[in-house]
């Protein structure tokens, strides 16, 4: 029988109707969790419950750009289960595509205001509810190769996955203090919603175009992928890891191949 690693634990995942989130909802489930499921597509959030069938797991809506709407699912979670133990703080969108020299600052200021400004609300409420309750928690947030190089996204979005690296490091500094652990997943490309639809492209060639551009051949990258690293993360197998960037792009932000394509660097292969 396959290990419990989050038996009876209380998790609240943002962005989890959909993609890395919901294959997150899937994986915690399976390790025992009671799950709030938040995000801003009711229907879809309902959807994924009702796919799994457990009575552990509840849709909450949750727009991560309003802080009254944080603080209550953070308080749902607590009327419901009595505490909170993991906070997958997922939830996240591309903007759009436009250069600098086009830049839609409304676009901007949207992507900010959910990448970056919502992330600190549900680290904010989060937070206040482990500390009040004195609760060693866990949180992790979803980064991106983009945090950490340019060219792998838009501005806008570039722009948010480094300063939420900034957030995820400022937050495990003060945390740390409580006993609480911030961290995060950075995952390179994976085909959902996010990655498929901005450039008209069907999950098949958006893993086609990963695994071309990608460093680690022969292994496409699955939200599954992404779910175990977060899972790793959340559980108590990673109990003194903190303020960690937990990069899932199979070698992409540390190898540049242009030079080695152009000499003979490894001559065995
Ligand atoms: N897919 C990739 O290639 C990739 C790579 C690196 C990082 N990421 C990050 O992974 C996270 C999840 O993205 P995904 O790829 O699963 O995309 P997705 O579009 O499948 O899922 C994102 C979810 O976030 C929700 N969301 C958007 N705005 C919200 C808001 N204001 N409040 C609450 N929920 C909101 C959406 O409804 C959706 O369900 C994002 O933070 C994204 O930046 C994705």
């Amino acid at each position: 029988m396959q290990k419990q690693r989050l038996e009876g634990k209380v998790a609240l995942i943002t962005g989890a109707a959909s993609g890395i989130g919901e294959e997150t909802v899937r994986l915690f489930a399976e390790n025992g969790a009671y799950i709030i499921v938040a995000d801003v597509q009711d229907d879809l959030g309902h959807q994924v419950i009702a796919s799994i069938g457990s009575d552990r797991i509840t849709y909450r809506h949750c727009d991560v750009r309003d802080e009254n709407q944080v603080e209550e699912t953070v308080n749902f979670t607590l009327e419901k289960h009595g505490r909170i133990d993991i906070l997958f703080s997922n939830a996240g969108i591309l903007g759009s595509l436009s250069g600098i020299l086009d830049l839609d600052l409304k676009d901007f200021d949207n992507t900010i205001a959910i990448n970056v400004r919502g992330v600190a609300a549900t680290i904010k409420h989060a937070a206040r509810a482990m500390v009040a309750k004195k609760i060693r928690g866990s949180i992790i947030c979803t980064t991106s190769v983009a945090a950490t190089l340019g060219g792998t996204g838009p501005h806008n979005y570039t722009t948010s996955k480094h300063a939420l690296l900034g957030l995820v490091r400022s937050t495990c500094s003060e945390l740390g203090g409580y006993g609480i652990r911030v961290n995060s997943v950075s995952p390179y490309g994976v085909a959902t919603p996010l990655s498929c639809k901005p450039f008209n492209l069907g999950p098949d060639e958006v893993e086609a175009s990963t695994l071309e551009y990608g460093n680690l051949k022969g292994v496409v990258l699955k939200a599954r992928h992404i779910a175990e690293a977060a899972l790793y993360l959340a559980s108590d197998e990673s109990g003194y890891v903190s303020g960690h960037n937990l990069v899932v792009d199979g070698g992409f932000t540390v190898v540049n191949g242009s030079f080695s394509a152009s000499y003979n660097l490894f001559t065995n292969s």
